[in-house]
């Protein structure tokens, strides 16, 4: 901060912090942090306090430090004149340090800025996708990744990322299913707290420490037919019980800021909506940080049909609570004019600027404002050992062994003949998946130079057809070669007399994503034709799947001995596949989304609720009256939280403490897991309810807990869960979370479709 700006804001300071002293009431409830945020909202000018709510992308990199026209030149002179609280997509201490300083040493406050950027699985060293992350249960490690991609980002001068995503969703059509944890709220809301946790560390003033972001506030996942950015109809129910959980669990877990949603839920866009930003975020729940608006979403108010221009938008945005204005220029241009008029309350702007201030002192960036810009840290953290590590051990745990039915798997690792198939197998840049801005193309490890660290087995590898068409960079869906089928032939002579083929198939990094909804959730191009000709000639084949949703896979399946999930990976994504195949490291990780059979079924989850015609044994085979379709089985291929191991696992025993119990006491679950195969393994075991009757349907299954449990070969533990009226809770008719008494079933096991059961009944 230069000389000036510290004198008017120390002064300022003194003067409130004195006049607080004298008020005991002041006093008693205005934290420090506070009591400098109204100091320094004292001297600021109401253009001043507007700017601190807007955020601009970054002009840096393209344009030069001193851009002399266009919209660049007017972000700059904006940045230079103290009308900009914070920046996204610049990064690298260099650059950082660059606008940092206009912020601090060229306006007239020296406010200094925010800095923004999407860390959402890694940063440059990228962990698997979200998706695949939540496969692994583990909340330890998810945290970590969280905390290992907030120090990688802080070195490069980030303090702030739009992560974590906490929408539910249950459409595998839509994209950004691969941003999330799934489609259960329980599961979703303890991965959303551990990735909080994460990125925010113990001490958010720490130099390695980020601000995260809950996003989309709300209902964002719910996109109708999975088009993204499509509309949403929610009831108030599904808002309470299914969507807004894990953004309540981020707000629990100290999250600093929110990002509102493009979509409009029930007529109203999410960035207009006060419903859901004014009454539930800030009055209810409390939140005391920040909003931000999604990508322009504030602007898009005006082809949504809610405003009528940017200036309405504006108008709209801030009654509603939403804070910052990211690229809609909406702000800066007319709020000003806004206030003057009488249309937005100053009180609004006031809140809204202390709620970033806060966060600015939080980060204890008025301490230090370059406190994120050192070179010396940048180079020796960026694409460390340390992080490589780290993202390959949650490589490792995210991976899902779907089928493996003539235990193909584990590969043995000398005398072998393998062919490895398919045009992902030496892709070194899907495996980083779409949200990949501070990683390189081609800097991931691929399957093929994994499984090349083997080297007492023979590979020959044939890509055949070519997934895409041009660079790797933003592969868009019309660029998915459904044309070319040369390298077919030799795909498939390659495979025969071979002892093992590997085929690895899926999608492209770019399919899933952001803007990449689909409609057929096949293998793409020709991967299924290749899949099905090599079979032909070669039956022991173990499918890699390197995708970034669900997909149906219901040939593979019926067919193909062994089907190992890898989603995308990240940066070590190849070896740490290899080192699954190779056994040396013992998959368990669990579905956090359904597969289904077809894409017809879609939405399909398994909490979903039970119709008045449900399927029981009294329907015979004639009967058409029941909820069900005529073509295809209600059921989904791998269900939520379905995963093999190289072991197996037998649950038993299953006991209840008691078979009531009143809404002050609690009933202890145990049984018996053991491990009734031949190696060393972890199991995620499951506890689910059933509400049986409610004043709302209650799903038919509702996952309430989860343990990691590790055992030998051979090994028994007893485990135990313990449910109390808290565990029961939801979100009743009556408008609040209460716990209704009545019966319910319990069950345990090791996925959604889990049948070892008992019940017992809640009373008052
Ligand atoms: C996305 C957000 C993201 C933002 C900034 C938007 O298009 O919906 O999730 O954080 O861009 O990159």
């Amino acid at each position: 901060m230069n000389k000036r700006v510290k004198f008017i804001y120390l002064l300022a300071f003194a003067i409130l912090g004195f006049a607080s002293c004298n008020s005991p009431k002041n006093k008693s409830k205005k934290s420090v942090i506070d009591q400098k945020v109204d100091s320094l909202l004292s001297v600021m000018t109401l253009e001043e306090k507007i700017g601190q709510m807007n955020l601009y992308n970054g002009f840096w990199d393209a344009t030069g430090p001193k851009p002399k026209n266009g919209n660049a030149a007017k972000k700059y002179q904006d940045l230079k004149n103290g009308l900009v609280g914070a920046m996204l997509n610049v990064r690298g201490v260099k650059n950082v340090k660059a606008v940092q300083k206009i912020a601090v040493e060229e306006t007239r406050l020296g406010i200094p800025l925010i800095i923004g950027f999407d860390v959402i699985h890694g940063h440059k060293t990228l962990a698997p996708i979200p998706l695949a992350e939540a496969a692994s249960w583990d909340l330890e490690a998810i945290k970590t990744a969280a905390r290992n991609a907030a120090v990688e980002a802080s070195a490069e001068g980030i303090n702030w990322t739009f992560a974590p995503m906490v929408d539910i969703s249950r459409d595998a059509r839509w994209g950004r299913v691969m941003e999330g944890a799934g489609e259960d709220t329980y599961l979703a809301s303890l991965i959303a707290k551990a990735r909080v946790e994460g990125f925010q560390g113990e001490d958010l003033s720490a130099h390695n420490t980020i601000a995260a972001c809950a996003k989309h506030f709300a209902a964002y996942g719910f996109a109708e037919a999975g088009r993204d950015y499509n509309t949403t109809e929610v009831n108030p129910s599904t808002l309470r019980n299914t969507i807004l959980p894990p953004f309540k669990a981020a707000k629990d877990a100290g999250v600093k800021t929110f990002m509102n949603a493009f979509n409009d839920a029930d007529g109203i866009p999410a960035t207009g909506s006060q419903h859901l930003q004014r009454t539930i975020l800030k009055e209810e729940w409390g939140f005391n940080g920040f909003v931000v608006s999604d990508w322009g979403s504030i602007k898009e108010m005006i082809a949504h049909g809610y405003a009528k221009d940017n200036k309405h938008a504006a108008e709209i945005a801030a009654k509603a609570g939403s804070d910052m204005d990211m690229e809609s220029y909406a702000y800066v241009k007319h709020l000003a004019g806004l206030v003057k008029d009488g249309k937005v309350k100053e009180a609004y702007i006031n809140q809204a600027a202390a709620r970033i201030l806060k966060v600015k002192f939080e980060l204890g960036l008025f301490d230090d404002p370059y406190k994120y810009c050192d070179e010396a840290r940048e180079k020796e953290v960026l694409g460390s050992k340390e992080l490589h590590a780290g993202v390959l051990d949650m490589a490792k745990k995210s991976m899902v062994l779907l089928k493996n039915s003539t235990n193909l798997l584990p590969l043995k690792k000398q005398g072998l003949n393998i062919a490895v198939i398919g045009d992902l197998a030496d892709d070194k840049t899907s495996p980083l998946g779409s949200w990949r801005l501070a990683a390189e193309d081609n800097t991931a490890i691929s399957v093929l130079e994994g499984l090349k660290a083997y080297p007492n087995n023979n590979i020959t590898f044939a890509s055949g057809p070519k997934l895409y068409t041009g660079t790797p960079t933003f592969v868009k869906e019309t660029q998915i070669n459904t044309t070319d089928k040369s390298g077919f032939n030799e795909a498939v002579r390659t495979a025969r007399n071979k002892d093992v083929v590997i085929m690895v198939l899926g999608e492209h990094g770019f399919q899933s994503g952001e803007g990449r909804s689909r409609v057929d959730l096949g293998l793409p191009s020709f991967q299924q034709q290749l899949l099905e000709a090599v079979y032909e000639v070669n039956k022991n084949i173990v499918l890699v799947l390197m995708n970034g949703r669900p997909l149906t896979i219901n040939w593979a399946d019926a067919n193909i001995p062994s089907i190992l999930e890898a989603w995308q990976l990240g940066t070590q994504s190849g070896n740490a596949i290899a080192q699954v195949l190779y056994g040396d490291y013992n998959p368990s990780g669990k579905l956090p989304m359904t597969f289904p059979k077809h894409v017809g079924q879609v939405p399909i989850y398994y909490n979903h609720k039970s119709t008045g015609r449900p399927k029981t044994s009294d329907h015979d085979a004639n009967t058409v009256f029941w909820s069900h379709y005529g073509d295809i089985s209600n059921d989904p291929l791998y269900e939520f939280g379905y995963g093999l191991s190289y072991t197996t696992f037998t649950y038993d025993n299953l006991k209840l403490s008691a078979k009531s119990c009143n809404k002050k006491g609690n009933i202890k679950v145990t049984f018996t897991l053991k491990n009734s195969g031949n190696y060393r393994g972890k199991e995620v075991v499951q506890l689910y309810i059933q509400d049986l009757y409610a004043s709302i349907i209650r799903p038919v299954k509702e996952l309430k807990g989860f343990k990691i449990v590790d055992l030998k070969a051979g090994e028994s533990k007893k485990v135990s869960f313990t449910i109390d009226a808290k565990t029961l809770e939801f979100y009743s008719a009556n408008n609040k979370w209460e716990a209704e008494v009545g019966e319910f079933k319990v069950f345990v096991g090791g996925s959604s479709k889990t049948n070892i059961e008992d019940s017992f009944e809640l009373t008052d």
